[in-house]
């Protein structure tokens, strides 16, 4: 535990430009530094970075924060990693707090748990690369699976041998505990070594460290099991490791999607194959935790599985979970009788990565069809079909989404779309009662918005049906650039107000509905294309009578930012060009949130036409991609105080 003395030390210490230096390049601007934001696409500099504030901040997307915060959001750091990341950085010594007793037995304990795990994790890698049994037997077992030698080492494959105790004994005469090794199971209650004769995956953290091991047997007798692994530990929570993670971090980020395979080998010549971003499940379903550290990395999991009918039946079973975490799940079934591993041997990489890309398939999609298959034409098993997909469908938060999928199954399974629905309702409602009666409380007063199922956007719309900013959005761009267009955005750039919502909006420039505000925004490109002053004086004298009166009308109205902005908005007093910088760029947001609400609203109309798959799958992406551009903006807009008449 770090104390908060040292926090303290540690945030001063920190240079925020040196932190963020390391992965935006930066350049000086004033007493600013700008690059281009790390966290959403731009190609024009809008991140900004104040070494005397010693804070960050994106005018596009708004992040914003310390050196600690920083390292969160871009290296996915905890907090406590953040701290001492910096610390070692800037060279401050962390002063831990004083651990309770009890802490410290912990903490204690860990420590020499992940210390003996070591001494194993040595020991095998020593059997296999140095006896001659390992060699003969570990080491030419693995070569003849075609893994690499920086393979073997990279990820701590080792050897057990066929000793009684061979293990245990070392491990005591270095001084070991034999509490420890039990605890760790890799010693029996009777003293004896628990993997023996095998070949040894070590199973890494998040961190990399390890904590746990796995054992495969050599022969093919089909009286032992083919794995045998390390029982849960105080250091091993199997519910929350991945095996193959502590490589795939990375990756996943790079490629922006989680492939999940069955096994330790699948993960092993996926990874040897060039297929970095590869986790492993280790033969059980997936847990919430195990889904939620993919979520760390990225929305998108591939699920490769056998083709055989229990690979079937594993990617079935993993992937409701990941449904219900908002995840976009697809599926990709590899020619019968492969596993991931052995068809990357036989087709080579190339091949493999291309299969991948050609075969994967939505996952309800993927469900729906499985089960039709076997259902054959008996109409009452294809009932059942309906409910057990449907029973997919509800988990997903998104109702769009859902309504995309009843149309699509409804086609499939040659069913009214409304009575798909219908059950669909039903199921979602008894989803509904469940977590509410599972919610501390038994759910009493939550309200209808607080519900799972609801997502951002639909609340949004639920709480404002006639979302009454949608009418003023428009006029709100006219009065921004009318009266105070001319006020300097950016001190450095030297842009005006004006200049900032032109170019913010000129994407969706063609949506503006109403000529009049056209017709103004359409004046101050011109103008800001000329470099010619967007300035009062401009508007009300303008030739066109209805722009001038406009203009005047907006002057005139007692709108300001009055003395009682403090108290009714509850936000401090900001310097008078600090509100023309939030006004703009909140009238900026709601241009864009109007708009890309009524695109979405177009897209699903759209959507109820066609039934295509390949059409409806791009829809369906496109959907996702408005909605998830929806969200930030309502973010946003969460946090920007709107300006009132
Ligand atoms: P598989 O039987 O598909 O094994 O089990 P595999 O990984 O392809 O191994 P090879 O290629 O035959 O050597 C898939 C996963 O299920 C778990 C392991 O995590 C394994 O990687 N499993 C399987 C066990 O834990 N115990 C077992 O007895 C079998
Ligand atoms: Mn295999």
């Amino acid at each position: 535990m770090i104390t908060e003395r040292s926090k303290q030390d540690i945030l001063e210490a920190a240079k925020i430009e040196e932190v963020v230096g390391e992965f935006v390049a930066l350049k000086r601007r004033g007493s600013n530094m700008v690059g281009l934001c790390p966290f959403h696409p731009e190609k024009t500099p809008s991140f900004a970075v104040s070494p005397s504030k010693n804070l960050f901040k994106c005018f596009g997307c708004g992040k914003a924060g310390d050196s600690v915060t920083f390292l969160m959001e871009h290296e996915h750091l905890s907090f406590p990693e953040a701290l001492r990341y910096l610390a070692g950085k800037f060279g401050v010594e962390i002063e831990e707090k004083e651990w309770s007793p009890e802490e410290l037995e912990i903490r204690q304990l860990n420590e020499s748990l992940y210390l003996v795990n070591d001494f194993a994790l040595n020991y095998f890698q020593e059997q296999l690369f140095e006896t001659d049994r390992g060699k003969s037997v570990g080491m030419s077992y693995f070569k003849q699976r075609g893994f690499r030698e920086d393979l073997i080492r990279k990820f701590g494959l080792g050897f057990a041998p066929d000793t009684t105790d061979g293990l245990t004994r070392e491990a005591s005469q270095k001084g070991y505990s034999l509490e420890h090794l039990q605890q760790l199971g890799l010693t029996s209650e009777h003293g004896r070594d628990f993997f023996r004769n095998r070949v040894m995956f070590t199973i890494h953290n998040q961190s990399g460290k390890a904590v746990g091991f796995a054992g495969r047997i050599l022969s093919q007798d089909k009286n032992s099991p083919k794995y045998i692994n390390s029982p849960e530990s105080d250091i091993y929570h199997k519910s929350k490791v991945l095996y193959g993670m502590f490589f795939a971090q990375r990756p996943i980020r790079k490629e922006d999607e989680c492939i999940l395979v069955e096994g330790y080998t699948d993960v092993l010549s996926l990874h040897q194959g060039g297929v970095e971003n590869v986790v492993a499940s280790s033969g059980t379903s997936l847990t919430v935790e195990q889904i939620r550290l993919i979520k760390r990395f990225t929305p998108n999991l591939k699920v490769v599985y056998d083709g055989d009918a229990a690979g079937r039946k594993a990617a079935l079973r993993g992937s409701d979970l990941a449904l219900e975490q908002d995840l976009n799940v697809r599926v990709v079934l590899l020619p019968d009788g492969e596993d991931p591993d052995s068809y990357l041997r036989n087709v080579g990489p190339e091949a493999f990565t291309g299969y991948l890309k050609e075969n994967a398939q939505d996952f309800i999609l993927f469900k729906t069809s499985s089960l039709l298959e076997e259902a054959g034409h008996d109409p009452i098993r294809r009932t059942s079909v309906a409910k057990d997909v449907l029973s997919s469908v509800a988990r997903i938060p998104d109702a769009l989404k859902r309504a995309m999928y009843v149309k699509e199954c409804a086609r499939l399974l040659d069913m009214e779309e409304a009575s798909l629905h219908s059950e669909l309702n039903k199921q979602i409602r008894s989803g509904l009662q469940k977590k509410l009666k599972d919610q501390p409380g038994g759910g009493k007063g939550t309200a209808v918005s607080d519900l799972p199922f609801e997502s951002e956007i639909e609340r949004q719309e639920n709480r404002r049906p006639e979302a009454p900013e949608d009418d003023f959005c428009e006029l709100d761009i006219a009065r921004v650039l009318i009266t105070f267009g001319d006020q300097v955005f950016d001190e450095a750039d030297k842009e005006s107000i004006a200049g900032f919502v032109v170019r913010n909006i000129e994407d969706v420039f063609d949506s503006i509905e109403q000529n009049l505000f056209r017709k103004i925004v359409q004046l101050t490109m011109e103008r800001v294309k000329d470099k010619l002053p967007v300035n009062p004086f401009f508007f009300i004298h303008h030739e066109d009578q209805e722009v001038q009166k406009l203009a005047v009308d907006l002057l005139q109205s007692p709108y300001e930012i009055s003395p009682g902005w403090t108290d009714r908005f509850e936000v401090y007093p900001k310097l008078p060009e600090e509100n023309f910088f939030d006004d703009a760029l909140s009238t900026v947001y709601r241009l864009k949130f109007k708009v890309i609400r009524k695109v979405i609203r177009e897209n699903h109309e759209e959507m109820k036409n066609i039934s295509n798959p390949e059409e409806v799958s791009i829809r369906l992406k496109m959907h996702m991609e408005l909605k998830e551009k929806a969200s930030w903006l309502a973010e946003k807009l969460g946090t920007v105080v709107p300006p009132k008449f």
